[in-house]
């Protein structure tokens, strides 16, 4: 007989009822070849035995392997795997391994990587200072579930639940044509909106739309490494212009466009990530006269745009005369929370079209009840008043920060007080290892990126973003005493 024994294990701890391990397991065999068509298994009482489990286990495997054909019941002889199964080559007795190990068996395309940065804590609480992400304690949580109940509970939510246009929810697209004329100038109909599952996807889609392979794609230095990543595997050849206090600089994008075919321009014009500056107005328009020139077409990425502190904020270029080149990408994920995942696309009409058809080829429709729910806080005035009180707490945050990095790393750290967004640029005056500065910050409760991901295709950076706006006053004070700690 065969050792069932040892080929036979089950573990009472797993949800899975112990009769259908026992009768998955037979399966696994006969599918091995193991146990073969025609072969008597042994009697439930002596299985029962042998697996030291009670006859009525064994009694219901076998029982539902009989009504799933794998078995048949011969009178009088006992429990036979089905004659008409086909046979197959035993490979060996050894314990099955799940088909799904660590490599796949097939040849695959490889996705260019960055250490992303740090995800949150699994256990205990340590004190995490991240990139520049919103404070989720702040994010009007009870008036987004009551809309998400609101939504469910209405007459219409049958037609919610449904496939649908994959430009978004006309709803949200309504309002959003309201808000981002209110906020920002722009001058659209609903037809130009797309709303996207946060605004990585609409860099995506955007780009994916314009790029073949070995086309020349202009990005700042340094610049959002998910947006070079993105476009490295859409075959771009990227050419990193440099990013200083004014911005990206346009003299250069200019040269470069009178003398080789540039196929796009990614920039973040506010709050750059990862240098936090702000394209100046007069780089603005003298790069809105480059882009109608040469009809450059341009991904503006304006994440952050809500998140304002010193002054009224530039108009994006997308408000003013770009020719119909620039595509306006923003993102209501550092309002209501990152994995709330609702972004958006500016666009002509025609692009917006074929965006979401190619959309379609991956993601059938954004999430309409998320997409109604914002539609209502928008329309109703909560998302204006979230944002006015969490700018008033994140601008209170940055002035700590920055006050406190002044008085206590002195000429150690060098930054600029960035007009908004959720983080500081903070470089340190003496080269150092920042991949020993986390490892050290983490040995004493503290997660902080070691900034990898800065240096993607470009230059080492000696600098790490410093995320402000989720640390109360209190984590600011105990952050920044352990960086002095660390760097002094
Ligand atoms: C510059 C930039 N663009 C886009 C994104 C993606 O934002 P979302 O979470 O809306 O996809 C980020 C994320 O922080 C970012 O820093």
């Amino acid at each position: 007989m065969l050792p069932f024994k040892t080929l036979i294990e089950t573990d009472k701890s797993l949800k899975l009822p112990v009769y259908q391990q026992i009768a998955n397991r037979l399966i696994g065999l006969i599918q091995e070849g193991i146990l073969k068509p025609g072969l008597f298994l042994p009697g439930s009482r002596i299985l029962a035995e042998q697996l030291a489990l009670h006859r009525k286990t064994v009694i219901a495997a076998y029982e539902e392997l009989i009504s799933q054909d794998w078995l048949v019941a011969v009178p009088r002889k006992g429990v036979m795997v089905a004659a008409n199964l086909p046979v197959i080559r035993p490979r060996s007795f050894r314990k099955t391994v799940s088909p799904y190990g660590s490599e796949a068996a097939f040849a695959f395309h490889a996705v260019p990587t960055v250490p992303v940065p740090l995800p949150p804590p699994t256990t205990g609480n340590p004190l995490v200072v991240n990139d520049g992400f919103p404070d989720a304690r702040l994010a009007p949580l009870s008036a987004w579930v009551r809309e998400c109940r609101s939504v469910i509970e209405s007459p219409r939510y049958y037609k919610l639940l449904m496939y649908g246009d994959a430009t978004g929810s006309e709803a949200l697209r309504r309002e959003m044509q309201t808000y981002l004329t209110n906020t920002r100038g722009l001058s659209i109909t609903i037809d130009n909106v797309m709303i996207t599952r946060g605004a990585q996807m609409a860099i995506y889609l955007a780009a994916a739309m314009i790029i073949k392979k070995d086309d020349y794609v202009i990005v700042g230095s340094p610049n959002y490494f998910f947006a070079d990543l993105c476009f490295e595997q859409l075959g771009a050849r990227l050419i990193h212009v440099p990013v200083d206090e004014d911005g990206i600089d346009v003299a250069a994008i200019e040269q470069l466009c009178s003398s080789r075919k540039i196929k796009m321009l990614y920039l973040v014009t506010h709050h750059h990530h990862p240098t936090t500056v702000t394209l100046s107005a007069a780089r603005r328009m003298k790069l809105l006269e480059v882009i109608r020139k040469y009809k450059l077409p341009v991904i503006e990425d304006d994440y952050d745009y809500d998140f304002h502190y010193s002054s009224a904020p530039i108009l994006p270029l997308a408000s003013a005369d770009h020719g119909g080149n620039v595509i306006y990408i923003g993102s209501f994920t550092k309002s209501l929370g990152l994995s709330i995942r609702i972004g958006f696309m500016i666009a002509p009409v025609d692009f917006i079209a074929g965006s979401a058809s190619l959309r379609r080829l991956m993601d059938l429709r954004g999430d309409n009840l998320t997409e109604q729910a914002l539609a209502n806080l928008l329309a109703d005035g909560t998302i204006e008043r979230h944002l006015k009180k969490s700018n008033k707490i994140y601008r209170e945050r940055r002035d700590l920060l920055c006050g406190l990095l002044q008085s206590r790393l002195g000429d150690a750290v060098q930054f600029t007080v960035p007009a908004g967004g959720m983080a500081i640029w903070l470089r340190f005056s003496k080269k150092i290892s920042l991949k020993k500065l986390s490892e050290k910050a983490s040995r004493m409760g503290m997660r902080i990126t070691s900034g990898e991901q800065y240096h993607y295709g470009t230059t080492s950076q000696n600098g790490i973003r410093f995320g402000f706006a989720s640390l109360n006053n209190k984590e600011i004070a105990e952050a920044v005493a352990i960086l002095e700690k660390l760097v002094k």
